[in-house]
């Protein structure tokens, strides 16, 4: 494994506190949080409701941490021009919810923001292979969508170093994001798999030492 790979890690607001969130979010800016996960979700997709553009337009004015939007919403056509005029940095979109993928990407490459992919943990690797020159982030779910604190699935570190491979030998530019699951001890795992950039909500948030949790996990992949 190339030594000078360094791992980027995105704390999810899913597993915050949100009558506190703008303190929360200073503590991961502060102990050197690369983006901010923030996961959107529609109850149909997924069978939970989390928050849309408004709350991340609120997000937008309190960091200035890259946002990292997870859209786990049905036609997320509809809604990239929302989420790009709240200020979203990265888009994702899964390829479930998506019949016309490539067109969809496009529609965020259009906003000049990052646009990504992502499946789940029962879809298919090669449901993504055509789309994979075209995305700048290929996000692989490691719990099936809707929550937080769920267990790492870990099968799929097989899939995760798959992709990372077949990413390396088509387009190097593509950033392999993992979602779900991860903590202090798998973090490594993950990384050593392909990762580039970890997602982690309960194992931050839900931690005592929210700060010494996130730069834990850092330390954990050196
Ligand atoms: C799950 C979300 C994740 C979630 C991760 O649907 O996409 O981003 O917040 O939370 P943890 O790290 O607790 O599994
Ligand atoms: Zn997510």
């Amino acid at each position: 494994m190339n030594k000078k790979r360094k791992v980027l890690i995105a704390p999810s607001i899913l597993s915050a506190n949100f009558t506190n969130l703008d303190k929360q979010i200073k503590i991961v800016e502060k102990a050197g949080a690369d983006w901010l996960h923030l996961d959107i979700m529609d109850g149909n997709f997924v069978p939970n409701i989390t928050f849309g553009p408004l709350v991340v337009e609120a997000i937008r004015k309190i960091t200035h941490l890259p946002l990292d939007a997870h859209l786990m919403i049905i036609n997320p056509d509809r809604y990239i021009e929302q989420f790009y005029k709240a200020g979203v940095d990265v888009l994702t979109v899964h390829v479930e919810t998506c019949p016309h993928l490539h067109r969809t990407i496009q529609q965020i490459k259009s906003y000049n923001i990052k646009a990504g992919v992502t499946l789940n943990p029962a879809t298919p690797t090669s449901m993504i292979i055509e789309i994979i020159p075209f995305v700048d982030l290929i996000l692989v779910m490691t719990v099936n969508p809707g929550f937080g604190g769920q267990k790492f699935i870990d099968k799929m570190l097989e899939k995760i170093n798959t992709i990372s491979k077949i990413r390396d030998n088509m387009n190097k530019k593509a950033l392999i994001e993992v979602d779900g699951g991860i903590n202090v001890k798998n973090a490594k795992q993950v990384f050593e798999a392909g990762a580039d950039v970890l997602v982690a909500g309960n194992s931050i948030f839900k931690n005592k030492n929210i700060s010494k949790a996130l730069i834990d996990i850092r330390k954990s992949t050196f």
